[in-house]
């Protein structure tokens, strides 16, 4: 009998119980790897060994704070080893998620049992890993390698019905002890062990294919493509390929991307923990009122009532509510069109919403959430009339996008219940939700502001007012850095892909042709009065909108398109209307490589972001990283930019963004230097 604190072992007739306890997710730490290892000995004696875990779920990972550090023994794939080569057989009884450590130790057993829903995976490409204790050696084994694909280059989580389809499982029940115990008592009396060492055949072009697609899709992350080198040495005895998955998992440890994949798996749990609503309670909300059902209001409401609560909307007039209705049922109908909403699902949700006219309907609600006109006269009539109906303590939040909210509601009884939830287009899509936080708004509405966005399933960062918050103000410098670029000799399709080379989905010139150059445009007119005369200003951009040139929706803007197609193409109109700007302004124009953009505007992302850091505006330089991934597609495996630029080392990327300031001056401020972000 051997007992650790994690790991138990317990003898029932001719069985032998081993139960893993390692709250929240049973991580395969020291400790519980200690005790499997010590469990293998103790179960000798036994018919069967069955492991189990405690709470609610079998092994779902590794422990990543042990990433850093060297590897402790006794290391995992030693462990499944010896739980493979065990006398004793072991069955596995699963349930909760079997991922990474967990189905690996899963797959090291005899037999496995699931609960009905179990999810299986190998989620090690998600943080730039491979696996390390043979994932990619024995899943191809268990269960083919198209499935295996899937599974560890995809990061697909595979429920259990059809991880008894592929073969991975043995049963799948409702009742997990009564199925352990009716298989247990099926066994012969010398059961025999059962191992992994077949590849069934699959056909000889797949990997090449999967290849191909898998670099596609990546856009320069390299761990999908790891994995699948890694499935291939499957096709080697298991004796060799073993210890090279092994090897390359360590490698892969310390590489750039699985460093800046696993700092955003901490700052996304870290982002939604502000110290301003340390202990503060959120209020409970149900249901809420939606102000103006335009692109936002109606994608708002999509997505307040995909989480299960009940829309009040109030438009200006019957056939903006008309239209406002057919929006919110067109993104609820396109969903269950998908597939992503049953009919059940999609009537209730239709049932939980209202469009109307009158204020007086917003009464009794808790919360307003405002998405009208970007207009502070417009904003503020609005938040007039919803307090003179609402409770004094219900709460008031702006959508708005640029405008500073303590003049949209200057003179509102009871300030501490204003707030800015910010979200992002298309509403209930994005995940990003900004939660803006005004000198006078009270903990508790902030708290609920975060509950709220972990109900929407947003990642919710909290920022302080300035012009843009964190995410636009960090776009309005890129912009403005490229924009230099083009005046100084670079063409909108090289900054485009240079930005795409380095992972992003889009270069700045395609992005605003997608989202239109409208907005940006009228913004710039607005800050026209308060920019410093000094600062370097090009009018590029507003000479194409001047032309009607607005982007996709009007057929042109940096680039042309052709009928129904949305891909850019090249316009020497823009490119002739560039090379004149230079011109009329005596500038000689150069040639920029790739490397020299790409690090000119990553280096004023960064320095952006730090002086947003620095002004508090945003607590940790993580929560620019999460505004920036989750609202503006900055490749995750990057880290986010001030990840970025700790990687390459925040002197270097400073002395880009020098030269950017020398190149043009007057125009940038540059952060003070602070060791916070060597971190
Ligand atoms: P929109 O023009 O599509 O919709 C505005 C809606 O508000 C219209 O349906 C209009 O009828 C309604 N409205 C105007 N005055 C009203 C009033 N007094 N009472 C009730 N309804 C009224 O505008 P959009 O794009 O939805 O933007 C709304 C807000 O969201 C703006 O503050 C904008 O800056 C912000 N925002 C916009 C984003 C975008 O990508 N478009 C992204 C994030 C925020």
């Amino acid at each position: 009998m051997s007992e650790n604190h994690t790991v138990t072992v317990t003898h029932q007739d001719d069985v032998a119980w081993v139960e893993i306890n390692n709250p929240p997710v049973n991580a395969t730490s020291t400790a519980v790897r200690q005790g499997l290892a010590d469990a293998v000995a103790a179960v000798q004696g036994a018919r069967v060994a069955v492991l189990t875990c405690a709470g609610r779920t079998f092994v779902a990972g590794g422990d990543m704070s042990e990433f850093d550090a060297a590897p402790v023994e006794p290391h995992l794939p030693d462990v499944v080893q010896m739980i493979e080569d065990s006398p004793v057989p072991f069955i596995a009884a699963l349930h909760g998620n079997v991922l990474g450590g967990g189905f690996e130790i899963a797959m090291g057993c005899a037999w496995r049992i699931a609960r009905t829903g179990t999810g299986f995976g190998l989620p090690e490409v998600n943080v730039g890993l491979i696996p390390g204790a043979a994932g990619t050696q024995r899943l191809p084994r268990l269960v083919g390698m198209v499935a295996a694909i899937d599974i560890a280059c995809a990061g697909k989580i595979v429920k259990a019905d059809e991880m008894l389809a592929l073969g991975g499982i043995d049963v799948v029940a409702e009742d997990l002890n009564a199925a352990v115990a009716a298989f247990v008592a099926d066994l012969p009396e010398r059961p025999a062990a059962v191992r992994l060492r077949e590849v069934p055949p699959f056909a000889a072009d797949l990997i090449d294919t999967k290849r191909a697609e898998l670099t596609k899709r990546a856009k320069g992350q390299q761990s999908p493509l790891e994995n699948l080198t890694a499935l291939q040495w499957a096709l080697t005895p298991f004796a060799e390929g073993q210890p090279k998955e092994r090897a390359r998992h360590l490698e892969l440890r310390q590489s750039a991307e699985s460093r800046a994949l696993r700092h955003a798996f901490f700052a996304e749990r870290q982002v939604s923990k502000p110290s301003a609503i340390k202990d503060a309670m959120p209020r409970e909300i149900t249901s809420l009122v939606v102000v103006g059902g335009g692109l936002m209001g109606a994608g708002i409401a999509t997505a307040v009532l995909n989480a299960g609560l009940s829309v009040t909307l109030i438009e200006r007039d019957e056939q903006a509510a008309e239209t406002a209705v057919q929006r919110v049922h067109g993104l609820l109908d396109g969903a269950h069109k998908r597939r992503k909403m049953s009919a059940s699902a999609l009537e209730a949700r239709k049932d939980a919403f209202r469009a109307v006219t009158n204020y007086a309907e917003a009464a009794q609600a808790p919360l307003a959430i405002e998405a009208v006109f970007e207009d502070v006269d417009v904003k503020r009539d609005v938040f007039q009339k919803l307090s003179a109906v609402m409770s004094p303590d219900a709460i008031l939040a702006t959508n708005t996008s640029y405008l500073d909210p303590t003049l949209i509601f200057d003179g509102i009884e009871n300030p501490s219940r204003c707030v800015g939830l910010h979200f992002f287009s298309p509403a209930h899509i994005m995940k990003l939700l900004e939660i803006v936080k005004t000198p006078d708004t009270s903990a508790e509405v902030l708290a609920t502001g975060f509950a709220l966005g972990k109900k929407l399933r947003k990642v919710s960062v909290l920022s302080g007012i300035c012009d843009g918050f964190i995410g636009n103000r960090m776009l309005a410098a890129y912009r403005r850095a490229a924009d230099y670029l083009l005046a100084d000799g670079a063409f909108p399709y090289q900054i485009d892909a240079a930005m795409r080379n380095m992972g992003l989905p889009m270069g700045p010139y395609e992005m605003q042709d997608l989202t239109g150059l409208q907005i940006a445009w009228a913004n710039r007119k607005r800050q026209a009065a308060t920019r410093h005369p000094d600062e370097r200003y090009v009018t590029i951009a507003d000479q194409l909108c001047e032309m009607d040139r607005l982007g996709q929706r009007s057929g042109k803007g940096w680039y042309r398109y052709e009928d129904g197609n949305r891909a850019p193409l090249r316009d020497p109109e823009v490119e002739a209307l560039v090379v004149a700007y230079s011109e009329e302004h005596g500038i000689d124009r150069r040639s920029f490589s790739d490397d020299e953009i790409s690090s000119r505007l990553l280096a004023v992302l960064a320095n952006e972001g730090a002086m947003i850091v620095a002004e508090g505006i945003a607590e940790r330089p993580a929560d620019v990283d999460m505004v920036k991934i989750f609202g503006y597609g900055f490749p995750r495996w990057r880290g986010g930019p001030m990840k970025y630029a700790t990687e390459i080392g925040w002197e270097k990327s400073q002395k880009f963004m020098q030269l950017v300031a020398d190149e043009s001056p007057n125009s940038w401020s540059i952060a003070p230097h602070s060791g916070r972000f060597e971190k």
